[in-house]
């Protein structure tokens, strides 16, 4: 029998030497992430020899003026801290390119600029392009780099493609990026990321479920009761995100994305093997299988939006969701949204997972707890006074990322008097250390041609499904399921409540 076990998994060499080309380098996204996680790779010694990054972009720049704006965002948001010695090693393979994304001649100079690299480094031409520019421009840089050639790697080489979110604002709309995508690489060189999976507590949540022997035979609906992903965050529309944000909505920025992602991970069945589209072809199994909200009644009974009014967050007074910067003051984009879900497979049949993500929550923290079934209620259940909830596993993505199980358990005495307890592990105190960010495991995989943590084509399609009938009942010409409110600094509305007291189930508090 074919062993599926792959140890480049396990102790993976260095990637080969490559080029890597960001679009909309004066960006946001390249100034945050994306090069304080190559500089922290080259701390690590974990960059291949011999990288070379190049910054494409509109603005005219020099290379020595596009280093220093790296460096001093570099200074605030490093993972582990800035080096100036290191940095200044680091920076020489830094380079700027400037030009329009629709100048078919700015991608004919980047050509030979790469060529000039690949000779003078001795290298046979590997290309990484990192689409992370605004979306409108997603189509004519793809168009282009093919127009200039670039999409074919040299003899013995390879040119990929990594496409930045959002995937499409639709269903059409990704399957016209698709199309656009495929048509210039192939869909084994095209990484459509998703920085949730490559946080590390996503990444565990296979190796909890499949390395461990003892949860798996649990974790259907014999044993489970209900599953809920929370992602809430305490900021709302600074620094002028308000105009994108008025425009998506809770739904298409996290839900379609990063938290049917996470879904898929807890409710797949085991793959066949580890590789890339072993794992995709159990997850989109998952998406798939979601039963579709799509009548303005089902998504009424199903599907909570909402938007926070005037409140505190952390002491401090802040606006309404209507009120804030670029959003329009009679907007009907929802900030928050809990979504019960179904997933219509042999082994979740009748469980509910319950997926909420809202702005101007309390505080930041994104989990995953798993809800068993109560023992029966005889013995100690039957104790008056004794609570009825089941033992839940906690998988904690961020922040004090870890897993805890609560149990129930005798308090010290001579009376019987029970308690629930947690058993808690912490990556930090663990393992004493803390974890990559998610951008540096992404970057470093798909260098090494491993697209595992990277949606496929008929993931993102299957997504997009499920949310597109939820968002055309709510723009709908009538019958459009209400916009509810909450006070900014609360756990959401009250709806949301209901939508699982229906279940007779409450949200867990985080
Ligand atoms: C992005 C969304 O994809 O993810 C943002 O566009 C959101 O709205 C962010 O705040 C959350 O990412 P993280 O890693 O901070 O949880």
């Amino acid at each position: 029998m074919s062993n599926p076990f792959r140890e480049d998994l396990v102790s993976r060499s260095r990637p080969e030497s490559c080029t890597v080309v960001i679009f909309g380098a004066t960006g946001d996204l390249t100034h945050r992430k994306l090069i304080p996680a190559l500089y922290n790779l080259a701390i690590d010694g974990e960059l291949p020899s011999n990288v070379k990054i190049v910054g494409f972009a509109r603005r005219d720049k020099s290379d020595e003026v596009f280093r220093e704006g790296l460096k001093e965002l570099n200074k605030d948001v490093s993972r582990s801290g800035h080096n100036d010695e290191i940095w200044n090693d680091f920076e020489q393979t830094v380079h700027y390119h400037q030009s329009e994304f629709q100048d078919l001649d700015g991608y004919k100079r980047l050509a030979d600029r790469l060529d000039a690299i690949d000779t003078e480094r001795g290298s046979k031409g590997n290309r990484l392009f990192y689409i992370a520019s605004a979306p409108e421009f997603f189509d004519d840089i793809l168009q282009n780099l093919k127009d200039a050639g670039l999409n074919n790697a040299a003899k013995g080489a390879w040119a990929r493609v990594i496409v930045e979110k959002p995937f499409g604002t639709d269903l059409a709309t990704a399957q016209h990026l698709n199309q656009v995508v495929n048509n210039t690489f192939e869909e084994k060189d095209t990484y459509r990321i998703d920085h949730y999976l490559g946080k590390e507590t996503a990444q565990n949540i296979m190796v909890l479920r499949f390395a461990n022997a003892i949860f798996e035979p649990l974790w259907n609906s014999r044993y489970i009761e209900q599953i809920q992903i929370t992602c809430s965050e305490h900021l709302g529309m600074e620094g002028g995100r308000g105009g994108y944000y008025d425009t998506a909505g809770a739904m298409r920025d996290m839900v379609q994305n990063h938290l049917l992602q996470l879904l898929s991970l807890v409710a797949m069945e085991p793959p066949t093997d580890l590789s890339a589209d072993g794992v995709r072809d159990e997850k989109v199994k998952v998406i798939r299988s979601l039963r579709q909200w799509d009548t303005p009644e089902l998504v009424a009974e199903n599907v909570v939006r909402a938007q926070y009014t005037a409140g505190h967050i952390h002491g401090k007074s802040v606006v309404g969701y209507c009120e804030e910067d670029r959003v329009d003051p009679e907007s009907n984009t929802e900030a928050y949204v809990a979504v019960r879900c179904m997933v219509d497979t042999w082994r979740w049949s009748g469980v509910p997972f319950y997926v909420r993500m809202g702005k101007r929550l309390p505080k930041k923290a994104t989990e995953i707890s798993v809800h068993f079934k109560s023992a029966p209620n005889v013995l100690f259940n039957a104790i008056p006074g004794a609570s009825d909830e089941g033992n839940v596993l906690v998988i904690r993505i961020q922040p004090d990322e870890g897993i805890s199980l609560r149990m129930v358990s005798k308090l010290p005495g001579t009376s019987l008097r029970l308690e629930p307890v947690k058993m808690d592990f912490h990556y930090s105190t663990s393992f004493g250390k803390g974890s990559p960010e998610a951008y540096e495991r992404l970057l470093l995989d798909s260098m090494a041609g491993d697209a595992t943590l990277f949606a496929r084509r008929d993931e993102v399609e299957e997504a997009w499904k499920f949310v597109d009938h939820i968002e055309q009942a709510w723009h709908a010409e009538e019958n459009q399921p209400p916009m509810a409110e909450f006070t900014a600094g609360s756990w959401g509305p009250e709806e949301a409540e209901d939508l699982l007291a229906k279940d007779g189930n409450t949200w867990r508090r985080l």
